[in-house]
């Protein structure tokens, strides 16, 4: 994981109970309080986030569901979680159903996309914190109707927008779709700043794209990569199922 930030693990047929236990190995485990949908509506446990186009009754999403259009932010450049204030450390994905075609996930190595800016812009960053939301991730496709209660959940905190790894040393840029600006700046400046790091940032040379089979696991740094799913048809049934591993702490307390 120090080394490559995403792992690919193929023919592991195993069950959540599995998955989790496993993923219980590289610390506290995070709960999927980032998920849309109500708890006494979900397909699976708390311990999983549900990351398919599948209702309750395992039938594909209608195509204006609003768990499904929330869904559909995975597919914007994002960290796991970025949006908690102790955000994520691992994914891990375990590819119950894959399509034939089309669903692959990308990922982009944040360290490599450091080492590559310039040094006047690596200066700029380093001091730079960032407000993190899914009101934010989900406002850039339009969606936008939230409950009161979602608001509060989904309140902004604040991340580092440069990283450095506890046991690498290495830095790495912090980018995801949840960022909405950047404390102390003009919005549209902050946006335009963000989005040209991450045009720099995930060029092809710096990303990694997978391509599932069923039982598939892949597991992955967010402190490092950024990742995002590609578009696949939408009446075809897609099934992954995320463990998540929490950070040890907020980036802000973590030393720069
Ligand atoms: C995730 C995620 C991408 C995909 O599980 O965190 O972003 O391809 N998945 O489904
Ligand atoms: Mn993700």
């Amino acid at each position: 994981m120090d080394h490559y930030a995403v792992l690919v693990f193929p023919d592991q047929v195993i069950d959540d109970e599995q998955q989790y236990a496993f993923s219980t190995h590289f610390g506290p485990m995070e709960t999927a309080t980032g998920d849309l949908i109500a708890q006494n509506d979900r397909r699976l446990s708390m311990n999983i986030n549900d990351i398919s186009n599948l209702d309750k009754n395992g039938q594909v999403l209608a195509r204006d569901d609003r768990t499904r259009l929330f869904g559909l932010a995975n597919m914007l450049w994002h960290s796991d979680s970025s949006f908690k204030s102790t955000p994520a450390k691992f994914s891990l994905l375990s590819g119950r159903v894959v399509p034939d075609a089309g669903g692959n996930t990308e990922f982009a190595d944040m360290r490599a996309a450091w080492d590559a800016l310039d040094s006047d812009t690596q200066q700029k960053c380093l001091p730079l914190l960032c407000e993190h939301s899914q009101i934010y991730s989900r406002g850039k496709l339009g969606f936008d109707e939230f409950t009161e209660e979602e608001r509060e959940k989904w309140k902004p905190v604040l991340q580092r927008l440069v990283r450095r790894h506890p046991r690498t040393d290495r830095l790495s840029l912090y980018l995801s779709s949840h960022a909405g600006t950047i404390q102390g700046w003009p919005i549209p400046e902050a946006r335009m700043f963000l989005l040209d790091l991450l045009e720099h940032a995930t060029q092809p040379r710096f990303v990694y794209e997978h391509q599932w089979q069923q039982w598939d696991l892949v597991m992955w740094d967010n402190r490092v990569l950024t990742h995002r799913a590609r578009r696949y048809d939408y009446d075809k049934p897609r099934d992954l199922h995320r463990t998540t591993v929490s950070d040890s702490a907020p980036t802000l307390e973590q030393p720069l």
